[in-house]
């Protein structure tokens, strides 16, 4: 597993708003009305440094020191894997959990594009996963404007020179599906690369779907905007 980022101490109103969701304001606000106890003790002090070995009681509840967090979501188009607000909503907003807010995408994927999407708070993880040294391959199913020539499996095989690039793509798979799909696998993770290579082969992406990243194959059960939890084997296999 890799190693925890999450900070063994930090202020008890971060601590608070981070684990319910509820803003700085709020959280102060139930201080004063004594409404929080840290080891035994009502604690009105938002800005007390706390750690994960304290008995932390919000409304007599526990309050659980925040952990890592590997989510697994199924996009639907018009939204981005970004973490900064601009024109279209964040993939993060469609998580709705308390801890959703410390969530980055592992990877990206274009706002038009659908499928799945890796969501953590763990930076190292997220590293693992899309370090260009491990060559994960992620697999995609493609449909495009025009008919797909045969010529087009040994192209992505050999590799492309895309616009603008001074290397070729390393050897991708494309499998013919029927004459406008086709379902693409790539170890990079170069921009716009599934439309680049379609388009070096002078056609153009309909639609974008990923299917899998490495062993992480996207849940049948997720409808477009549903997600959930990575299950123990599914983080521990990064
Ligand atoms: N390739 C693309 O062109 N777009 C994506 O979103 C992912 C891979």
């Amino acid at each position: 597993m890799p190693v925890s980022n999450i900070p063994d101490s930090m202020r008890l109103d971060r601590l608070l708003s981070q684990v319910t969701g509820l803003s700085r304001n709020h959280v102060k606000s139930l201080l004063r009305g004594d409404n929080v106890e840290v080891d035994g003790v009502t604690v009105r002090d938002a800005a007390l440094q706390v750690n994960a070995t304290q008995a932390i009681t919000l409304r007599e509840d526990a309050v659980e020191w925040p952990r890592e967090r590997y989510v697994m979501l199924n996009k639907p188009a018009g939204y981005v894997c970004s973490t900064a607000e601009g024109a279209y909503p964040l993939v993060a907003s469609l998580v709705d959990a308390p801890w959703a807010d410390g969530l980055h995408s592992a990877g990206r994927l274009d706002a038009d594009s659908t499928g799945l999407v890796l969501l953590t708070n763990d930076g190292q993880w997220s590293h693992a996963l899309t370090s260009p040294r491990r060559q994960c391959v992620k697999s995609y199913v493609v449909t495009v404007k025009h008919p797909l020539q045969p010529g087009v499996v040994k192209r992505f095989a050999e590799g492309l020179m895309l616009n603008g690039e001074r290397e070729p793509t390393l050897p991708a798979q494309l499998e013919l599906i029927d004459t406008h799909t086709a379902r693409v696998q790539i170890c990079e993770g170069r921009y716009h690369q599934v439309k680049r290579m379609i388009a070096a082969c002078s056609n153009r992406v309909v639609t974008l779907h990923r299917e899998a990243i490495g062993h992480l194959v996207l849940d049948a059960a997720l409808n477009p905007g549903e997600w959930r939890e990575l299950t123990p084997e599914e983080i521990s296999g990064v």
